[in-house]
């Protein structure tokens, strides 16, 4: 059911200081904390500043364009009109992290004219919502403004440069880095989102909403000022936008909070997309799934035919033996067509629509069906897109005959045609233009090497999640990923939208494999992962032999889609706690960085009553080195008004189901949590005494 209710605009949260072209005209959040003001000024070009909490965050920064062969749009300007209104909605994402989202805001929509003889004109809409803001510029349709090159996007954000900030440096066609901590000064170029720590203690976020039709914005640090300006991904002829009338850029984002959860917690990207255009969505599902996966990375198997190939009918069949059994409804096969052999070479040509002989495609999708298991395709396209694009069409449409619901695409590689890149315009319209083709097909969508989320699972809620990270097979072929990296990713990566980091390794050293490569984590913070790194699709990610244990109950039991989220707490790059409901249970996954780590667990979020808490976490002996895969897996009673005092070892975790009492056998044999947290202060001894993880960066 949808709730519409607009209210008429607020005449407080809209001020207009004088009346003339020098006007400052401001507009606020509905609870006053955000505010936005704007100006014509320095020769008539649009500016603008952003304040949280009385805190200036953003200074005031210019706004406008370059073109190719026209003159740049962004001086001489006048106002033609000004409007405000404002909106209270609530509306209901097919999957997400609530299931209900509030889109409360006040706008102010500036139209600009030239003064000078094009007359060209546009307008800037803001946004303001409690918990940031948006903007974007709109080019109405007119005469001396048609097609149009964009040259520069002169969008500024004119920041602190003592701001902290956790980033990833500008890529135009990776976002699979590590994170860096460091004050503005240091940044040079960023891929979004950057995120930040103001001296008054405010946190923001800088990301795009709604890209659409347009290049990803990186952003570049002049001078090292903190003046960072909008850097689009170019086309290989320099160029980075073309189109025409009428046309309108994403939405320029800033997340503003005082804690850094309440960035989790916010809605602003998915608020700022356009409402779901899939008319019936029933077959979107999200999902824990399987697969044949992990065993290339390790090297127990090979993508491609011959004696090691994992592919095959029989490995597939026993997959979905283990899938069916353990209530992971979708099982990925990669390496299943023919044409690997081409994507190790670097030159990618695959058949997306021919097995290779010893897989039998019809006989393992038609298994999986009886065993209620469905195969998730793969399309590895090597980023040769026009190789990619020839059978798109084809490889869909054979998909959705065998009855695949999901397709795993990739874009390892290096980008035909040369000279295009993953993250420019031509890229994110192909992007596009595979989640559209799969909703035709009904079809879910995991892209790998994609393009950053900016929301638009809401619109097209068939895209379910995505790489763009430097995900878990990192630490299988190349150096782990050092502990803090998953305590940043929450308040970086994942506030664009859900990340596929396949987590949930049990054996974390493979030393059967490969002795020179391992995870960097306890077993309890992997599966803590499950609550901490939000997905729909939720990868359970090691090879089924490493799942005969007890620890693997949680993985069975988490949920995938989620009725509330709440941040308990958290550091960024320290340690995060997030608590998320799924019909009447809770779940909670805590993890911290190389520190070990008490944190004091407030259950308040628990309604009234017992529950009984079944705890996944670092035993006394859990060693990130000594004894990673110790797990102490214990069954305890509380309630709202108990705290739980979670112990972490270094690259620790702690995973939590809740269940309401009522639904418990014999409640009463369970003892009490205050029993478990009397043990913490001696693992804590324990945690201390061993070897602690100390290179905060391992590239
Ligand atoms: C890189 C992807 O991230 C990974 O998941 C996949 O297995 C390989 N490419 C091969 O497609
Ligand atoms: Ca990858």
């Amino acid at each position: 059911m949808k709730k519409v209710l607009v209210f008429v605009f607020i005449s407080f949260s809209f001020l207009l200081i004088n009346c003339s072209n020098k006007d400052i005209l401001t507009i606020q959040s509905p609870d006053g904390n955000v505010q936005i003001q704007f100006l014509l000024q320095d020769k008539n070009q649009p500016f603008y500043r952003v304040y949280y909490n009385g805190e200036q965050i953003v200074d005031w920064s210019k706004l406008g364009f370059q073109f190719r062969y026209k003159p740049a749009l962004k001086k001489d300007l006048e106002i033609a009109e000004y409007q405000t209104n404002s909106r209270d909605t609530i509306w209901k994402p097919v999957w997400g992290q609530k299931n209900k989202v509030r889109n409360n805001y006040n706008q102010l929509l500036v139209k600009l004219k030239e003064s000078s003889r094009l007359e060209r004109r546009f307008d800037l809409i803001f946004r303001v919502y409690n918990d940031g803001i948006g903007f974007r510029y709109v080019l109405p349709d007119q005469q001396n403004l048609q097609r149009f090159e964009i040259t520069s996007e002169e969008t500024e954000f004119n920041l602190n440069k003592d701001n902290i900030c956790w980033w990833i440096p500008a890529n135009y066609d990776s976002y699979e880095l590590l994170y860096n901590e460091t004050d503005l000064k240091q940044v040079d170029s960023v891929n979004t989102p950057i995120t930040m720590q103001t001296k008054e203690g405010h946190f923001l976020s800088l990301h795009e909403a709604a890209l659409t039709d347009y290049a990803g914005m990186t952003l570049v640090n002049k001078n090292n000022a903190g003046l960072l300006t909008c850097d689009l991904v170019p086309w290989p002829d320099g160029v980075k936008v073309k189109a025409e009338t009428p046309f309108k850029t994403p939405w320029r984002t800033i997340q503003l909070a005082s804690k850094p959860g309440d960035l989790i917690e916010s809605s602003l990207i998915v608020n700022l997309n356009e409402p779901c255009k899939i008319s019936d969505t029933d077959w979107i599902k999200p999902m824990k799934y399987t697969g044949i996966w992990w065993g290339m990375h390790i090297d127990k198997y090979t993508w491609h035919a011959g004696d090691k190939h994992g592919a095959t009918t029989e490995n597939a069949k026993q997959l979905i033996d283990f899938s069916a059994k353990h209530n992971t409804p979708g099982m990925l096969v990669e390496g299943w067509n023919v044409g690997w052999k081409s994507w190790l070479s670097g030159n990618n040509v695959q058949n997306y629509t021919k097995p290779y002989d010893d897989f039998d495609i019809k006989e393992v999708v038609e298994y999986g069906r009886k065993n209620g298991v469905n195969l998730i395709g793969h399309h590895e396209s090597g980023a040769n897109i026009p190789m990619y694009e020839r059978q798109m069409q084809a490889a869909f449409q054979y998909y959705a005959d065998l009855g695949v619901n999901a397709v795993k695409t990739g874009y390892a590689g290096g980008m035909r045609p040369q000279g295009m890149y993953h993250h420019g315009q031509w890229m994110v319209n192909h992007y596009r233009k595979v989640v559209k083709l799969a909703a035709r097909h009904k079809i879910m969508i995991d892209a790998h090497e994609p393009i950053k989320p900016t929301g638009i699972r809401r619109t097209w809620p068939n895209m379910m999640t995505r790489e763009g990270v430097r995900g878990m097979e990192y630490n299988a072929w190349a150096a782990s990923n050092p502990p803090e990296h998953t305590t940043i990713l929450p308040f970086t990566r994942v506030l664009g939208g859900p990340v596929d980091y396949t987590p949930g390794i049990f054996d974390l050293t493979f030393d059967q494999y490969k002795p020179d490569n391992r995870v960097l984590t306890t077993l309890a913070k992997q599966l803590a992962y499950y609550v901490v790194l939000y997905s729909p699709m939720q990868m359970v990610a090691d090879l089924p032999e490493n799942y005969d244990h007890p620890a693997f109950q949680f993985i069975e039991n988490v949920a995938v889609d989620w009725d509330t989220t709440m941040v308990i707490d958290a550091e960024i790059g320290d340690y995060v706690v997030i608590a998320r409901k799924a019909g009447d249970e809770w779940f909670l996954g805590g993890i911290t960085d190389e520190h070990p780590r008490r944190i004091n667990i407030p259950l308040n979020f628990l309604t009234d009553g017992s529950w009984l808490a079944e705890i996944y976490c670092d035993a006394p002996e859990t060693g990130l080195y000594e004894n990673p895969t110790a797990i102490e897996i214990a069954k305890y009673t509380t309630e709202s008004s108990k705290k739980l005092q979670a112990a972490l070892s270094t690259s620790g975790g702690i995973a939590i189901r809740f269940i309401p009492g009522e639904k418990v056998k014999d409640l009463s044999k369970y003892e009490s949590i205050q029993v478990y947290n009397n043990k913490s202060d001696m693992k804590m001894e324990n945690f201390k005494a061993l070897k602690i993880y100390s290179n905060s960066k391992s590239q």
